[in-house]
């Protein structure tokens, strides 16, 4: 192959998992299947310039100011990543990056991030190695994208997506990501709101990485992977028939099991803020007296994502939570998405 000095730009959405991945082995392969819904307006878009032949380092900007960590992570995966890429290390990296969702919100700007890098990459080994069908690159992407994070392989699709090798989906895989196919999801979940409540904007206490780590030693753990398996087929039948009430049970189950694996970790750790605890309740009461669909799940973090089907009701809805819920987020602050597909 032949590199020279190029410049390429990619966007990427984040996304949001229903059945959660959490814990994983050695070269981030995830301990049970997860299945995530795309984010259509919360993206990361990222310019990469590559200049061929200089000594190999990375400098990022995010929004335009110079970040010496992420540059450090990115520097650590390009060389992890050398295997599959073999002319990644025989140049300099000029990497811009920008989020269209508030940074620290708690929306994974890993997922996107990483996500947009991947895609970034494929262009250049396009370009240098030449040019493979769409679907392939597609697939390498995401399996690039998990070595930068795991969550991240999810984001390469639109649509509901799996990761993880499951007897329920064809093709599902531990390496990268696939598209839970679109006729097996019944309309009803095809065109859903994820308005995300910004609970607490500061830094995680524990990231990701250790949260991941501590399932290790979790005496709760091997349970809850063979439940991961087990809802998958439960939430295959929901999708077909269009079952929101066990849609509505199943992912708030996964959502509090998450964060009951943290708090049963050694040492415990809790990422849910008073405020997070608030507007569950809120949103409990709301379907009581209401029997409206109006749901939560939550990533590793203190924030809400606030999930509701395209319906004639949408707007009462919206109303409760302008009213009744955003009091309990800092700045009054949440992030509107609507994902359609
Ligand atoms: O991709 P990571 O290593 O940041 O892990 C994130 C895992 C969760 O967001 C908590 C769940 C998921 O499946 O996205």
């Amino acid at each position: 192959f032949e590199i020279s000095d190029q410049k390429v730009t990619e966007s990427c959405p984040s996304n949001i998992a229903l059945i959660k991945y959490w814990g994983k082995y050695e070269t981030q392969i995830p301990a049970n299947p997860s299945i995530s819904y795309t984010l259509n307006l919360c993206k990361t878009n990222t310019e990469l310039e590559f200049v061929a032949n200089e000594p190999f380092s990375v400098q990022t900007f995010l929004a335009g100011k110079e970040e010496l960590k992420f540059a450090g992570k990115i520097d650590k995966y390009f060389r992890n990543i050398e295997q599959y890429l073999p002319w990644i290390l025989k140049g300099k990296y000029i990497i811009k990056t920008e989020n269209t969702f508030p940074h620290s919100s708690g929306i994974a700007s890993s997922a996107s991030g990483f996500g947009a890098i991947a895609k970034c990459l494929m262009a250049l080994d396009e370009t240098f190695v030449g040019k493979v069908n769409d679907d392939t690159s597609l697939r390498k992407a995401s399996f690039l994208a998990r070595l930068g994070s795991g969550s991240a392989c999810r984001s390469l699709y639109d649509g509901m997506v799996v990761w993880g090798e499951t007897k329920e989906v064809a093709e599902s895989s531990d390496l990268f990501a696939v598209r839970y196919p679109n006729e097996e999801i019944h309309p009803i979940f095809r065109s859903f709101n994820d308005w995300v409540l910004l609970i607490h904007e500061g830094e995680k206490s524990v990231s990701s990485t250790v949260g991941h780590g501590l399932m290790n030693t979790n005496p709760y753990a091997e349970r809850r992977f063979q439940e991961a398996h087990e809802n998958f087929a439960i939430l295959k039948t929901i999708l077909k028939e269009g079952n929101m009430t066990a849609f509505i049970k199943l992912v708030e189950h996964e959502a509090l099991t998450l964060h009951a694996m943290m708090m049963m970790s050694e040492p415990a750790f809790i990422l849910m803020k008073t405020g997070t605890l608030a507007v569950i309740n809120k949103i409990w009461e709301f379907r009581k007296e209401t029997s409206l669909p109006l749901f939560f799940t939550l990533d590793a973090g203190a924030n809400v994502h606030l999930l509701f089907p395209s319906i004639k009701e949408e707007d009462q809805i919206k109303e409760f939570i302008i009213k009744e819920l955003v009091q309990h987020t800092q700045n009054n602050g949440v992030v509107k998405d609507v994902m359609r597909f």
